[in-house]
């Protein structure tokens, strides 16, 4: 079995360029500490959500969560899909993210997709400082939890977020997940995406 204590250290991310530490420390774990996410911090992550910055200000997220324990937490891992449902469970709170599709005209807000990813954006960073993790999900079935909660025609449930202090331990996941979860962080060269003074399709 793969040693816990090596974790962190390969997490943190090897960056070309020198990042804030929250940036660079950031990851999607599937492991998480058995502490407890209080009320008071819960409210801290949605804080940090509310001040995002979103097109008009029309501040189209929304949230449902819930604690370990209780039904609506069972209900909503139950939207998710199977992989995920096998360690999701590890997190003492679920998530499901939505967005408002319509503007307050009743009209398409093409950015709301955007506004809701930047808004996650910005709760992770608040998160990170505070020792908390979000592990995003797009593997739900996201019809069943618009039934199962009786989600309006205007929203879009977007992803489950698995929520908790970073911890754990790796024999919390099925052994196939270990290797992963202490694989080092990859990303593509900032060449095959930021392009000066022209496109490139690559
Ligand atoms: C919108 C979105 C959907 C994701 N869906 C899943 C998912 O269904 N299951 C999963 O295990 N991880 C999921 N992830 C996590 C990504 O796999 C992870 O962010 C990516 O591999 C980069 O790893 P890092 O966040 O640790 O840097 C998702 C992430 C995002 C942003």
């Amino acid at each position: 079995m793969v040693q816990q204590e090596h974790i962190e250290k390969e997490k943190v991310a090897d960056t070309d360029h020198e990042l804030l530490n929250l940036l660079k420390q950031r990851y999607s774990p599937r492991i998480f500490s058995d502490q407890e996410l209080r009320e008071e911090e819960m409210q801290t992550l949605f804080e940090a959500a509310r001040w995002s910055a979103s097109s008009n200000n029309w501040q189209p997220w929304r949230f449902i969560y819930a604690h370990k324990g209780s039904d609506t937490y069972d209900k909503i891992a139950e939207c998710l899909g199977e992989f995920n449902q096998s360690w999701a469970t590890n997190a003492p709170v679920l998530m499901l993210s939505a967005y408002k599709k319509t503007n307050p005209e009743g009209k398409e807000n093409f950015h709301a997709l955007h506004d809701l990813g930047m808004c996650l954006g910005t709760m992770a960073i608040q998160a990170e400082h505070m020792g908390i993790a979000l592990h995003h999900m797009a593997g739900l079935d996201w019809k069943k939890a618009h039934n199962i909660f009786k989600v309006p025609e205007e929203y879009h449930i977007t992803t489950g977020i698995a929520v908790g202090y970073y911890g754990g331990t790796l024999s919390d996941l099925p052994e196939k997940l270990q290797e992963a979860e202490v694989a080092k962080r990859k990303r593509k060269p900032q060449e095959e995406f930021a392009f000066k003074n022209e496109w490139r399709t690559i």
